[in-house]
């Protein structure tokens, strides 16, 4: 078998046989008059051009302008809506319903087990090493990959930790499990990082999978676009689990904005300037009688230890500022997001006098 096949093979066999729902968009291009989609021929309350027509299921136009933005081919680019899509598609092509299981690396973002929860799929934890900064453990993940493992999520940088995850180890990881698992590395805030992405390595390794969002770096959380960047024969499979419309046509106007050189410089300005923000957070936090411990970041956040979160959260509200008690994944902790600059002196302020 072929890398690629070899990758394949650990498909569900149900996706690999399906015949995905083919729509009126995907089945004819062109022509005067659209009289296929049973759609309204105008949008009567709007005025609102296109509105009343089905969205492109993949819009070329935004594929490109993701692909050129991440380095990859388009044809390594599935848009979805958010990066959160990305994972929900990956357990239900990749995992049988109790059958299969996938392996995550604790602590680290929560929706990997909620979406193997939903898909009836089990889950393999291998903590990361809290006495190394959060270090992945690469012997014991290669270890714990039973053959019902079939997807290794691994995030860098890593939320609710902030720590990327070494290149190296990454990479042995996957491939070490060429034949045997999908290696997705969830790379939501690798714009924040000091490292590159690793989409650069998916040529070479068809298992790799790299998820990544406009939410963070883009600001644009509120319009829900994300991409699953993969070999071409993984991104045909999850085209055929997809949702036929997965991103409307004002999300791709607004997009189409946010990726133009326009856009894209304000989003790299927009880094800049979150990145100065979170150095002053650095270097101030810890000098609080109330923080006991700040973690090192690669993202827009920062995880401190306190005697007691709960004391520290009620403190913040009180002030009408809210951050995140990640106690239930690390003792004591409270994950604050960097924020504008004067936020940020609200944090600093209140951490102060706690
Ligand atoms: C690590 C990680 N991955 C994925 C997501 C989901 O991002 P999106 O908004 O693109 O769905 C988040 C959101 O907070 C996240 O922290």
């Amino acid at each position: 078998m072929t890398p690629i096949e070899q990758v394949l093979a650990l498909v569900r066999p149900e996706i690999l046989a399906l015949a995905p729902y083919s729509s009126a968009r995907k089945e004819s291009k062109g022509g005067r008059i659209w009289l296929d989609a049973n759609e309204n021929p105008e949008t009567p309350s709007a005025h609102q051009p296109l509105f009343n027509r089905y969205p492109d299921p993949q819009p070329p136009v935004l594929i490109e302008k993701l692909a050129g933005i991440y380095g990859v081919a388009p044809t390594h680019v599935l848009v979805t809506r958010g990066a959160d899509e990305g994972i929900d598609l990956l357990l239900r092509t990749f995992c049988s319903a109790g059958k299969d299981a996938i392996l995550t690396t604790p602590p680290t973002y929560g929706m990997y087990t909620v979406a193997a929860g939903i898909q009836n799929a089990g889950v393999i934890k291998v903590p990361l090493i809290l006495a190394k900064n959060f270090a992945l453990n690469t012997d014991a993940v290669l270890a714990a990959v039973t053959p019902e493992v079939k997807l290794v999520f691994l995030c860098s940088p890593n939320n609710p930790t902030g720590q990327l995850l070494d290149r190296a180890s990454v990479l042995r990881i996957v491939k070490t499990l060429a034949t045997r698992a999908v290696v997705v590395v969830d790379e939501a805030y690798v714009e924040f990082a000091s490292q590159p992405s690793l989409a650069s390595e998916i040529a070479a390794n068809p298992n790799l999978v790299v998820l990544r969002t406009l939410s963070k770096a883009y600001g644009f959380a509120g319009a829900r676009v994300g991409a699953t960047l993969a070999s071409p024969a993984v991104i045909a499979v999850l085209q055929k689990v997809i949702a036929p419309y997965p991103i409307p046509v004002p999300v791709l106007q607004a997009a189409l904005t946010a990726l133009s050189p326009e856009g894209i410089a304000a989003a790299r300005e927009s880094i800049r300037l979150l990145t100065s923000e979170r150095q002053r957070l650095l270097a101030a936090l810890p000098l609080f009688p109330v923080v006991q411990r700040v973690w090192p970041t690669d993202t827009n956040y920062i995880l401190i230890q306190v005697a007691d979160s709960a004391y520290v959260m009620a403190a913040g509200r009180a002030k009408g500022v809210v951050w995140r008690d990640r106690s239930k994944d690390v003792p004591n902790t409270v994950r604050i997001t960097v924020g504008t600059a004067d936020e940020n002196n609200a944090t600093l302020e209140i951490l102060s006098r706690v």
